[in-house]
């Protein structure tokens, strides 16, 4: 088993490339499955660098590593499930209530999200035990 599909998957983009390089559109209700109220990007990760580390109530995201590379870990309170991210024309859908940890960021590494909600600190679950426990009171919830 591993996370369900619909919470958590890879994406491929369509490169509109040319003799004079490569270029990616992501657009509304076509790639991206919600409108995008923030975008925001991490760069310059320092060498054994952790990023992540928290989940979200009610936030998704879609994440694609412009260049370079990194490792995500993700975790939806069950299944733990390990993705690279090196290539401009892949992105990850992650959804509501999922753990994410970012590692081993190449020196090089942008990584661009693309996000529902604005910034909001109180949609943050930082406690891994705590998002457990969330975790696990929506699953007995949920008919
Ligand atoms: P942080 O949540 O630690 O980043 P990550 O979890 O991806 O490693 O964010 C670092 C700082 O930036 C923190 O002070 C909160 C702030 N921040 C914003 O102001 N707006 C944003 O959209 C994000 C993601 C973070």
């Amino acid at each position: 088993m591993s996370i369900s599909k619909e919470r958590f998957h890879r994406l491929e983009f369509a490169t509109k490339g040319d003799s004079r390089g490569q270029l990616i559109a992501l657009e509304e209700d076509r790639q991206i499955p919600f409108t995008v109220r923030r975008v925001y990007y991490i760069f310059d990760t320092q060498p054994g660098v952790v990023r992540g580390l928290h989940a979200h109530y009610d936030l998704e995201q879609i994440i694609v590593c412009v260049k370079g590379s990194c490792t995500f870990k993700v975790f939806d309170g069950i299944h733990w499930q390990t993705e690279t991210l090196n290539k401009p024309s892949e992105g990850l859908y992650v959804g509501r209530m999922i753990w994410r940890e970012m590692h081993e960021f190449s020196s090089d590494c942008v990584l661009m999200v693309l996000a529902s909600e604005l910034f909001r600190d109180a949609d943050y679950i930082r406690d891994l035990d705590t998002f457990k426990s969330i975790a696990r009171t929506q699953r007995e919830a949920t008919p």
